[in-house]
């Protein structure tokens, strides 16, 4: 009988801004609740954590993300089948079955984003497994949004304090229009929900920049060529390299990504290779800001 061991997991960091590679860990078995605190602490320090050479069929792969709290329910598209036995996983990828894509967001790139900014409710952190992985390409880069904030000159920080925007809902993170929507120019008509710039953690209690996506954001009671400055000043700053990481694929990563202080995008790839992730997303809560974070 698998009975759950507590285990001492490694960690080791990138070197980079964020992300760490987690081993001694076996995640088709089950997590106790001391190896579990271990995992904990290192995704709220790390932002971002890989597993490698995991094997994980999907009731495995639902139960350690289950330990994170509850999961989201995978978006209809589609190739999703309507009987669907884990209606948790989301596919992602460029394959095609009698034409019908079997997944999400193709092969194209996807700028740098947050997932799903743009609802009032929005996602604690999302794990991405892979089963296929293309030769080359396709590798998804992670940014870290704690950084980003500290390093904002002092002046800055305080103007945005008390700035919130507004994050576009038109458009996916390939930048396709979603259906059902109109194509906005004007980012002040755009719909969408209205967030903090500065988040607050609740289990780290550190602030991050929370930009969400670029497209269409508008910051509410700003003239909008004000917004617009303010924005690219912002994004500018937070899409430099030294803030970044990219994982380069292999079959059996698991990487878990906190989507409250992290933001990632992914580069294109060969249309004609095969990328297949699963994917599953952790519920979350409203986006805040508490000024008692910063100092008077
Ligand atoms: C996502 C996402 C990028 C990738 O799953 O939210 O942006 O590398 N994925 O597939
Ligand atoms: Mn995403």
């Amino acid at each position: 009988m698998d009975l759950p061991t507590s285990t001492r997991i490694t960690v080791t960091p990138t070197g980079a801004s964020l992300g760490a590679d987690v081993s001694g860990i076996d995640l088709s078995q089950p997590v106790d609740q001391a190896t579990f605190k271990q995992v904990e602490d290192a995704w709220h320090e790390h932002l971002v954590l890989r597993f490698r050479g995991q094997q994980l069929d999907d009731p495995k792969f639902l139960a350690f993300a289950r330990k994170f709290g509850e999961l989201d329910k995978a978006p209809i598209h589609a190739g999703k089948l309507v009987e669907d036995p884990f209606p948790e996983i989301t596919v992602m990828s460029n394959i095609k079955v009698n034409g019908v894509s079997i997944g999400n967001l193709g092969h194209y790139e996807a700028e740098w984003h947050t997932d799903m900014s743009y609802n009032d409710l929005t996602p604690i952190g999302s794990l991405l497994y892979a089963l296929e992985v293309p030769p080359s390409g396709g590798n998804t880069g992670f940014s870290n949004m704690y950084a980003a904030f500290d390093t904002l000159p002092a002046d800055l920080k305080r103007r945005i304090a008390t700035l919130q925007c507004r994050h576009d809902s038109s458009r996916n993170s390939a930048g396709e229009l979603r259906k059902g929507f109109k194509d906005i120019s004007d980012p002040r008509e755009a719909p969408g929900a209205i967030h903090p710039l500065i988040r607050t953690h609740p289990g780290t209690r550190r602030n991050a920049l929370y930009l969400g996506r670029r497209r269409n954001a508008y910051i509410i009671g700003l003239p909008l060529e004000e917004s617009e400055a303010l924005l690219n000043e912002l994004w500018a700053h937070a899409s430099q390299t030294r803030f970044a990481w990219y994982q380069e694929w292999k079959v059996g990563d698991l990487i878990m990504w906190d989507n409250r202080c992290a933001m990632h995008r992914r580069d294109a790839f060969d249309p004609e290779s095969r990328r297949l992730m699963h994917r599953t997303q952790i519920k979350g809560g409203k986006p805040f800001f508490d000024p008692a974070t910063v100092a008077a």
